[in-house]
Formats: C-alpha cells, sequence, structure tokens
C-alpha cells in the first residue's frame, strides 16, 4: 500500500497528552499507530465529555482530529427556529483547540431529521434557509473548521425516489441539485474547509448496499464533470454483519470512486454487534475481527487518508439508542466500540493498533 506521505505530519496534534483529564498513558495512542501508514485517524464525540472528564481525556489522547456526533446538525442547531443555539459546537470545537487538533464538522445539509419548523416554510424560504444557514455556520467556524460534512446521505432507496435520491426539505425545494448547490456555497463560505460528500449503506451487500454504491459513483461523477468542488467522498463504515460483507468488492468500490480523483475518508466506523451471539467475551472477540478485517480493506486503497469513528466506547455508542427503540423491555446493551463503558481498552481497541499500524 503506498504511504500517504505528508497527511499525518501535517495534521498530528502538537499535543501528545491529554489535558481534560488523566488518560491512560500505558496504551499507545490510535491515532500515533494510524500515523505510522500516513492516516489521520480521529474520533468523533459530543457533549457528553463536558461531564465525562475521562472520556474526554479518552478522545483527546487517542483522536488526532476531533469531530461533532449531533451538535453542528441543522436541527441540534436550530430546533425551534431559525435562531441558533451554538452552546455546545463552540465547547467542542474550543476542546479541539485546545488540544491543537483539527474538527471535523458534521454536518450541514441532510434531509433527515428536519424541524418541524422547517418542514412548514414554503420553497422559497426553504431555498432562503439553505443558504443563511450554511453561510452562518461556516461564516461562524471559518478557518476554525478544517473538514466539513457539508451533504451527508444524499440516497435513501427506502424513499422510492428515481435515482434513490431521500426525501426532505432540501431535496423538495432543488432536487438532486440541492447538492451542487450546497458544496458550492460551502466553498464560497470558507474556502480553506475540506468539503466532503458523506453517504451510509456503501457497506452492506443487500439490496441497499446494491441500490446506494451505484447511485454515490453516478454522483460524484456526475459532480466531478460539472466541477463542482469537494474534497473528498466519506463513507461512513457503521459495519452492520448482518446486512452481509463483502470486503474485497467494497475495495473495488472505493478504487472505483478514487477514480475520480476524490480523497475518501471512512467518518463514522463502529461495528453493530446486535446480531451477533455469545457472552461479552465472544461478542466483543467477533467485533475486533470486524474491525480488523474492514480496516485491513479500506487500507489496501491508497485515496483513503483518514478513519473516524463514531465515538470511542461503549458507554455513548448511537447502538443505544436502536436497542432501546428495538426492545425497550430488555435493549441490547452494545459492545460496538474500541472501549467498554468504563473506558477501559476491548480486544476490538487492540486489533484496531495492530491493523492501523500495518503497512
Ligand atoms: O428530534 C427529536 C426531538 O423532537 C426529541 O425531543 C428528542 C428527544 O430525545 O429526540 C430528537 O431526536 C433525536 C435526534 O438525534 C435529533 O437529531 C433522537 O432522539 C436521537 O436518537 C437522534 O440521534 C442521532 C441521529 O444521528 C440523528 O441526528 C444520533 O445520536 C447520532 O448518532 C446519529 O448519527 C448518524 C449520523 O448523523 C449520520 N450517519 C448515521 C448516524 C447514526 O444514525
Amino acid at each position: 500500500m503506498a504511504m500517504r506521505l505528508g497527511v499525518a505530519a501535517a495534521l498530528a496534534p502538537t499535543i501528545a497528552g491529554a489535558r481534560a483529564g488523566a488518560a491512560d498513558d500505558t496504551i499507545p495512542p490510535l491515532f500515533d499507530a494510524a500515523a505510522k501508514c500516513g492516516l489521520r485517524f480521529g474520533a468523533a464525540i459530543d457533549r457528553e465529555i463536558f461531564d465525562d472528564p475521562q472520556y474526554a481525556a479518552l478522545a483527546a489522547r487517542h483522536a488526532a482530529v476531533i469531530g461533532n456526533i449531533n451538535a453542528l446538525k441543522f436541527d441540534w442547531l436550530r430546533p425551534n427556529s431559525f435562531t441558533a443555539d451554538y452552546t455546545t459546537a463552540d465547547k467542542l470545537v474550543a476542546f479541539a483547540e485546545q488540544h491543537g487538533k483539527p474538527f471535523l464538522g458534521h454536518t450541514l445539509i441532510w434531509n433527515d431529521w428536519p424541524p418541524p419548523w422547517l418542514t412548514a416554510l414554503g420553497r422559497k424560504e426553504k431555498a432562503a434557509t439553505f443558504a443563511a444557514h450554511i453561510d452562518e455556520v461556516m461564516g461562524r467556524y471559518r478557518g476554525r473548521i478544517a473538514t466539513w460534512v457539508v451533504v451527508n446521505e444524499p440516497f435513501s432507496p427506502w424513499d422510492r425516489q428515481p435515482g434513490h435520491y431521500r426525501l426532505g426539505p432540501w431535496f423538495s425545494t432543488f432536487g438532486p441539485d440541492y447538492i451542487a448547490r450546497a458544496l458550492r456555497r460551502a466553498r464560497a463560505a470558507d474556502p480553506s474547509a475540506r468539503l466532503i460528500l458523506n453517504e451510509a449503506f456503501c457497506e452492506r451487500r443487500d439490496d441497499i448496499g446494491a441500490a446506494v454504491r451505484p447511485a454515490l459513483l453516478r454522483l460524484v461523477k456526475t459532480l466531478r464533470d460539472a466541477d463542482v468542488p469537494f474534497d473528498a467522498v466519506g463513507l461512513q463504515g457503521h459495519v452492520q454483519p448482518q446486512h452481509g460483507l463483502d470486503h474485497d468488492a467494497y475495495v473495488r468500490f472505493m478504487d472505483q470512486l478514487a477514480a475520480e480523483k476524490v480523497e475518501l475518508e471512512i467518518t463514522e466506523l463502529d461495528v453493530d454487534d446486535s446480531r451477533i451471539p455469545g457472552n461479552a467475551a465472544q461478542r466483543d472477540a467477533a467485533v475486533a475481527e470486524h474491525y480488523r478485517a474492514f480496516v485491513a480493506a479500506v487500507m489496501r486503497v491508497p485515496a483513503l487518508t483518514a478513519i473516524t469513528t463514531w465515538g470511542l466506547s461503549d458507554k455513548y455508542s448511537w447502538y443505544h439508542e436502536v436497542a432501546q427503540k428495538e426492545n425497550p423491555l430488555a435493549p441490547h446493551q452494545p459492545r460496538t466500540h474500541p472501549f467498554d463503558n468504563a473506558g477501559q481498552p476491548k480486544a476490538a481497541f487492540h486489533a484496531l493498533i495492530e491493523r492501523l499500524s500495518s503497512c
């Protein structure tokens, strides 16, 4: 695999330790392992770090890039009206800056989870809101957020639209052109920021993945042919074994995307263990093997520049919400991340250390 020259050095954090709390400095940082192969390793976190110094320290120690999970989303910034509350987002960006780490902002334009007040607007008002939102948020963090997920999840086969486009306020306003509009506006709002087009489901070997992969490839080609500005494609990497996995085919898909002269990032890596049988130790071993196999596969693609996990510990896994919705009486306790509920490294952590540093 070709070494990615210069990337890690440019982005490796200047602060090795973590001011936020006492991180276990006897275990090697994940970002260090990744940097050995020229990869940036990041972690998306959120407001939980403000009340959990140990978790804050874990993020500060192991991530070279800090991202947010929810705080910069449209509905978390503007739940009731266009007036935004940036309190949490400001604190997260400040946390990253305090630790000398670049920030990955998620996400400016997403057709999912629109607050009711946005849905109720007329087309012209939505169009004005679209532009004002991008300008205001990117203007506020201009030069402080290194990379933006500008458009998230343009596709949703469940919506049964031509081209598998996801329905929502932005699609209803502009049609598929909302994607190019968002990217162009983002480039103008902060020319210093790297811009990502982000998609889910491409890992799945079912009809969903079979629909989304060609749709995303077609979209990237269209955007490139029209000289629409963006720097990377984000593949979320929520590894869900129950939907089937074919890592060789996934690498071939990544290579097809890379041929369009885009960088690639894994932007939301975690492993769903809800359908993995056995006790905790057996599930941990299986989850570790999924991390190892997935990372080994994607690292075969020279265009890959970064891997970001969607959280770091089981304690704050989003799969708690999924499990609660599936079975409120006896929710499955997720073991999806490199660190356990107590912030201790699991088999998945050791698998990541071994694979990220193998090149
Ligand atoms: O909007 C409702 C609000 O009306 C209600 O009062 C509140 C009560 O809990 O819930 C609000 O919905 C929450 C929603 O975030 C708002 O955006 C849901 O409960 C909450 O479960 C939801 O979770 C986040 C989800 O994105 C939607 O934003 C998850 O924490 C977050 O992990 C998840 O992350 C997504 C990425 O952004 C995109 N890729 C997939 C990934 C996992 O779904």
